[in-house]
C-alpha cells in the first residue's frame, strides 16, 4: 500500500531537526546549570574542559551515526541534521580548547603549550582536523569543491574521530569501561564504513 510519509512532512522534519538541536544543546546548558548551582567539584576548570571535550567527541559520533541510520530506516532525515551536529561537535571543541588555554595552561607559550604533550598534540589534530569540516560545510562551499573533491576532504572526520579518542584514553586516569565503550563504537563506525565502501572510503583526500 502506497501511504503518506509522515516523516517527509515539513512540520515533521522542521520538528526533528529543532529536537536535535536541542538535545546537542544539553550539554553546554547542562554546564551552565552547574556553574550557577557552583557544583562543579574542587576543579571548576578541569570539570568544564572535561565535559566540553566529552560532548565534542559525544557529539562528533552522533555525526557518524547518521549515514548508518540512513540506510538502516531509508529515510534521508538523519543526513539533515548532520552539518548541524558536525557544527555542534565543532563549537564544543573550540570551548574544550578556549577552557584548556583559560583554565588550565593559561595563554602563554601556545606552540610549547600544543606540542609539549602527546595526548595534547593528539587532541590539537583532531581539532586541526575538524577546522576544514567546518569551513567548508556550508552549502556554497560543496558546491565550489564539486561534490566528489567535498566528500575526499571530509572523510577527514574519521581521522579526528580516531585521534579524538587517542587524545581521549591518552590522558585517562582511570574508567577503562568508558574506554572500551567508546572504542567499540568507534570501530564499530569505521567498520561499516569499510563494509559498505572498503578502506579507500576512510582515507581523506585520497581518490
Ligand atoms: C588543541 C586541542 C585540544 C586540547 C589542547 C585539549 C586538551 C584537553 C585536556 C587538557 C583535557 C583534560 C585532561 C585531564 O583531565 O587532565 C582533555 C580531555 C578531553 N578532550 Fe581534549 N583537547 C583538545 C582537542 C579535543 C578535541 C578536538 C576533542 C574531541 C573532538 C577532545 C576531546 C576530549 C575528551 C573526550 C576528553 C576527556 C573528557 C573526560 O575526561 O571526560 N579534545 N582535552
Amino acid at each position: 500500500m502506497v501511504g503518506v510519509d509522515w516523516r517527509r512532512s515539513p512540520a515533521f522534519l522542521l520538528g526533528f531537526r529543532i529536537s536535535a538541536a536541542a538535545l546537542a544543546s544539553i550539554p553546554f546548558f547542562a554546564l551552565l546549570w552547574s556553574l550557577f548551582l557552583g557544583d562543579l567539584g574542587p576543579d571548576p576548570g578541569q570539570a568544564i574542559t572535561e565535559s566540553l571535550g566529552l560532548a565534542a567527541f559525544q557529539l562528533l559520533l552522533a555525526t557518524l551515526c547518521m549515514t548508518p541510520l540512513k540506510r538502516w530506516t531509508d529515510w534521508s532525515g538523519w543526513l539533515r541534521i548532520r552539518r548541524m551536529l558536525g557544527l555542534f561537535a565543532f563549537f564544543y571543541a573550540i570551548l574544550h580548547v578556549l577552557a584548556f588555554l583559560q583554565f588550565i595552561v593559561g595563554w602563554f607559550d601556545l606552540w610549547v603549550t600544543f606540542t609539549k604533550r602527546p595526548y595534547i598534540i593528539a587532541g590539537a589534530m583532531a581539532f586541526l582536523c575538524l577546522v576544514p569540516l567546518a569551513i567548508t560545510s556550508t552549502k556554497g562551499m560543496v558546491r565550489k569543491l564539486g561534490g566528489a573533491r567535498w566528500k575526499r576532504l571530509h572523510r577527514l572526520i574519521y581521522l579526528a574521530v580516531v585521534v579524538a579518542w587517542i587524545h581521549f584514553i591518552w590522558q585517562a586516569r582511570s574508567d577503562v569501561g568508558e574506554m572500551v565503550f567508546y572504542a567499540v563504537i568507534v570501530v564499530w563506525l569505521l567498520a561499516l564504513r569499510w563494509r559498505w565502501a572498503g578502506w579507500g572510503a576512510l582515507v581523506p583526500l585520497k581518490r
